[in-house]
């Protein structure tokens, strides 16, 4: 079995993409994948026939600032749990950094999110990715999981033609899970290769969110 890159070129798929998902999700309509430019596309997600939403956003640069001097730090992780005001606080309070514009995304993100999944709680973690991290095609064992890249290179996902796709930096894309209930379309999903290739050494800071209920 192949996948077809952006680039036109095909390659075989020996990254553990299950074929049985991966059959279904070539015949999956292109249609279970949303964007916007706009928050509330994500509010697509509960649609039954979407399984990723993607709200695309203009890279503001004190958030981009920000978000790079976390990168001058040893790779790290920090993961909170907490309301969404509060959660955001007390990251930027573990990271012993509070940068305004970098508080007040996290505090949106979580917010959104929490409206989204209806959960008062939201588990936060943020992480400064050096290595492959997840590199397996998957479906994530949550409801729904927000992910936002704020630095490097974005999550990859496949869409209905096999061709895999990164969500871009900055951009905030909400993945439906297994545990999601209903049937309906899930995007698979990896981390970039960071370990060889083309994004060889490129650091990603990545924020994660995901609902307590
Ligand atoms: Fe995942």
């Amino acid at each position: 079995m192949s996948i077809a890159l952006s680039n036109g070129n095909a390659r075989t798929m020996t990254h553990g993409v299950p074929r049985l998902l991966l059959r279904r999700q070539r015949l999956e309509e292109p249609s279970s994948v949303v964007h916007g430019f706009m928050s509330s596309v994500l509010d697509r997600i509960h649609s039954p026939d979407i399984g990723l939403a993607i709200w695309r956003r203009l890279t503001r640069l004190n958030l981009l600032v920000s978000a790079n001097t976390l990168l001058a730090r040893p790779p790290f992780t920090l993961t909170v749990a907490d309301t969404p005001d509060v959660a955001a606080r007390r990251l930027c309070h573990d990271l012993l950094l509070f940068h305004w514009p970098l508080f007040a995304d996290f505090r949106r993100l979580a917010a959104r999110f929490a409206t989204l999944t209806a959960s008062p709680v939201v588990r936060m973690r943020l992480e400064h990715v050096i290595d492959d991290s997840c590199r397996q095609f998957h479906v994530d064992a949550v409801g729904l999981r927000l992910l936002c890249t704020y630095v490097g290179p974005g999550t990859e996902w496949a869409d209905a033609d096999g061709k895999i796709r990164r969500v871009m930096s900055m951009d905030v894309a909400v993945f439906k899970g297994s545990a999601f209930p209903g049937a309906g379309p899930r995007v698979l999903h990896r981390s970039p290769r960071l370990s060889t290739g083309a994004l060889a050494a490129q650091p990603r800071l990545v924020l994660c969110t995901d609902a307590l209920l």
